[in-house]
């Protein structure tokens, strides 16, 4: 490897991002790696480090306020010639803080002119020296038809953990009909039900199969969230709804749905958790009631793709898969 005290203009190999020159280049490179698969977030994402990269000197400043720039910063990229033709950014994951520490993976991209050489491996292999030197896991979500970038990971010693779809209800949805007669009896969530929805969740997303979801592990704060989270939530102006569908002994929760908003938000996100046993009728229930309620909002939700009832129900309700990702992690402690 030529040394990074050479001029960066003739540079080739692997260097730290540097936030001052990196950005503008990245986001080209990004655009042009992902232009197949870039969603809304990514396309904003590409927007806001071109408007970043006007601030040169200042960035540093900023990375430790923004998450953008402060995964990108962390991060390493690939030079040929003082070109930039590879970079993976390295995220701190926010989950509640009695979790373990957690990294995220991202922007993994090469050059398409560059592709096959191994640049992504090294690029890979030296990200994830950088995080055993300060402990922790790390966990990527990857296209679920992205052999290329699978067979990488892999091969690095990441395993899969579940696959999710994310569905996705326009606002221009048309509001379905109220059912004929009610489906089932659906009632708010108590603060004491905590035990019988965690219950119900350790049954339809178990930790092996990647928990709840993205940055969701399966933990019992979601369910029993301490006073000053809930607290900060509302003074965020977050609310989340928590609809249930209970047994007939009253004591166990059979189907849950959280409805989740942020104010001024357009986009309402939805976590359905259903019983095996009561679907498809308590499913039907709940998106139902949900689709005609949030008439004209955007609603999302990520599902295990192995649903085959959900995923029948959220066609029908007028859901559709935008992208399928595979949550993947290399664990700290297999080292
Ligand atoms: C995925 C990507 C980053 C790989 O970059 P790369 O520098 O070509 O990868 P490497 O040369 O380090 O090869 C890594 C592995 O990918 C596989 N691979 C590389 N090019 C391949 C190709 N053209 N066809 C099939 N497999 C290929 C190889 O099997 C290689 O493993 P090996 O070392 O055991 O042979 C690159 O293809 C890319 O930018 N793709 C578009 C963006 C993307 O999908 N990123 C991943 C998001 S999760």
């Amino acid at each position: 490897l030529t040394t990074l005290a050479a001029s960066s203009h003739t540079f080739s190999g692997l260097r730290p991002v540097n936030l001052k020159t990196d950005l503008a280049p990245l986001a080209d490179l990004m655009e042009l790696a992902f232009a197949d698969s870039m969603d809304t977030g990514g396309r904003a994402a590409i927007r806001e480090m071109r408007a970043l990269s006007k601030l040169g000197g200042g960035l540093n400043l900023l990375s430790g306020v923004n998450d953008l720039v402060a995964g990108i910063g962390l991060g390493y990229v690939w030079a040929e010639n003082g070109r930039l033709v590879g970079n993976v950014s390295i995220y701190p994951a926010s989950l509640p803080s009695h979790l373990p520490k957690t990294w995220i993976i991202a922007n993994v991209a090469v050059h398409p002119d560059w592709r096959g050489r191994g640049i992504a491996r090294q690029l890979m292999q030296t990200s994830m020296d950088a995080v055993r030197a300060r402990s922790g896991d790390i966990i990527l979500q990857v296209e679920e038809r992205n052999d290329t970038a699978y067979h990488l990971y892999d091969s690095l010693g990441f395993t899969a953990e579940g696959t999710f779809n994310h569905w996705r209800r326009p606002s221009s949805a048309r509001k379905p009909p109220a059912p004929d007669h009610p489906l089932a009896y659906i009632t708010r969530r108590s603060r004491g039900e905590w035990q019988a929805e965690y219950a119900l969740a350790q049954r339809v997303r178990p930790a092996e199969q990647g928990g709840i979801g993205w940055l969701r592990p399966l933990d019992l704060y979601y369910f029993k969230k301490p006073l000053l989270a809930a607290i900060s939530d509302a003074l965020n102006l977050r609310s989340v709804e928590r609809l249930i569908i209970r047994g007939e002994d009253e004591r166990d929760i059979l189907a849950s749905l959280w409805i989740e908003s942020a104010f001024g938000a357009s986009t309402t996100t939805l976590t359905m958790m259903v019983h095996p046993d009561y679907a498809p009728l308590y499913s039907e229930a709940l998106l139902n009631n949900v689709t005609r309620r949030f008439e004209g909002s955007v609603l999302v939700t990520d599902h295990p793709i192995d649903d085959t009832v959900s995923n029948y129900l959220l066609s029908k309700y007028q859901f559709i898969v935008t992208r399928t990702l595979t949550h993947m992690r290399w664990r700290a402690s297999h080292d």
